[in-house]
């Protein structure tokens, strides 16, 4: 049966990111006789405008029954004054509602030839593959009791509760042991339990639950705040990272400025597994944003979407060779010279948004 492909290209560079993909999943077809089931709907500002919500009901159904979604972005300065429930984000947060994504992937790696664009050494990134994951629906930003109380003798007082329980740490310890198998096998689980009661148990139940479902695989326990540090003392030594939402939040965006370009991190979010079919409904998107202060000009650089579909290859559909093929023939062309705008560096050719989707392409038909 065909793979069945939803798209969302979304607002302002998002259906320029998207578009460009689509000439990917076009050359799989024609080159690699895999053929997807591509479907395309309105999210955000671009389905506010043409039926006045951000996501309609049907496309949230289209969403939960496609194999996979391909999001662009959603927002722009046009919807700015729209009443909160209006706003184009909100389509995407219910879309992660409403799919249940609890897992969020979040790779960061580092191509050699770009690897003067990140802060750190040259030598400590260049080759760099690692992956974070973050539990996205629990955890400090979601438990009650919260809220700000008054304290009786004047002044306030601001609380949030942190927990997790024994299935949400099992179902995300899950992910990161998939993912692990697809990669090289190693896991790293963050937590803080020299401080934290919901660190020891984060600690306790990832441990027993790599005893028991974890064979080959090789695990390690860390303190968040050595994570960071060793971030940046020698990411390479890492794999997988699992951790919780609040740790995860922070540690993601430290090992995505490892790279330096905003225009080049991919993203994911998975479900829970179905039962009966074993999918995991996942949605896949750019970190950047609709980026409207480019929108419309043919500049911006599709390998953010480019990656995003390449992990979705190797996520939802186990076509892990396919997704080397694009991640490979992104860095020969990388390798070769030319440059987006956001990432270009003296010495390099500038090239549009769609000439480095032809060059990627070429890169493709030669590998
Ligand atoms: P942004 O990521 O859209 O842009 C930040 C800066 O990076 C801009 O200067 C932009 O030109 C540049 N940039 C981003 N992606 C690029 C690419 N592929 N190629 C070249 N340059 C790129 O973030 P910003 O400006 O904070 O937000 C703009 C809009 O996007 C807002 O409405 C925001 O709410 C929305 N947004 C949507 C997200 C989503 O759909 N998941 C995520 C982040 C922001
Ligand atoms: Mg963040």
């Amino acid at each position: 049966s065909n793979k069945k492909l939803l798209v969302l290209p979304g607002d302002g560079i998002g259906p320029e990111v998207v578009r460009e993909t689509l000439r990917v999943v076009d050359w799989m077809a024609k080159k690699r006789s895999v053929s997807f089931d591509v479907q395309e709907g309105l999210v955000g500002g671009a389905a506010y405008d043409a039926s006045g919500t951000p996501l309609t009901d049907e496309t949230l159904a289209d969403a939960v029954d496609a194999d996979a979604v391909l999001f662009g972005a959603v927002g722009g300065p046009k919807y700015d004054d729209l009443p909160f429930e209006k706003k184009p984000e909100r389509g995407l947060l219910r879309l992660r509602k409403e799919m249940d994504l609890f897992a969020n992937l979040r790779p960061a790696m580092v191509f050699a030839s770009m690897a003067d664009n990140s802060s750190l050494k040259r030598d400590l990134v260049a080759g760099l593959d690692i992956m974070i994951l973050r539990e996205l629906t629990g955890g400090v930003y979601f438990c009650e009791p919260r809220g700000i109380e008054d304290l009786p003798g004047g002044g306030k007082r601001g609380f949030d509760t942190q927990a997790y329980s024994t299935p949400e740490i099992e179902r995300i310890g899950r992910v990161a042991f998939d993912l692990a198998r697809k990669r090289r096998n190693k896991v790293t689980s963050v937590e803080k339990a020299n401080v934290m009661m919901s660190g020891v148990l984060w600690r306790q139940v990832m441990t027993d639950l790599h005893k028991r479902e974890g064979e080959g695989l090789e695990y390690e326990n860390m303190y968040a705040d050595n994570c960071a540090m060793q971030l940046v003392r020698n990411p390479k030594q890492f794999d997988v990272i699992v951790t919780d939402n609040l740790f995860g939040d922070i540690l993601s965006d430290c090992a995505a400025m490892l790279t330096g370009s905003l225009g080049m991190l991919p993203s994911a979010s998975l479900g829970a597994e179905d039962p009966t079919t074993g999918r995991r409904h996942a949605l896949y998107e750019p970190v950047h944003g609709s980026a409207p202060d480019i929108a419309g000009r043919g500049i911006a650089n599709p390998i953010a979407e480019l990656l995003s579909f390449a992990m979705l290859l190797r996520y939802s559909f186990d076509m892990g060779e396919d997704a080397d093929l694009v991640e490979k023939a992104i860095d020969n062309v990388l390798s070769s010279g030319l440059r987006t705008a956001d990432i270009m560096q003296e010495g390099k050719a500038k090239v549009s948004t769609g000439v480095m989707t032809d060059s990627i392409l070429k890169e493709l038909d030669k590998l």
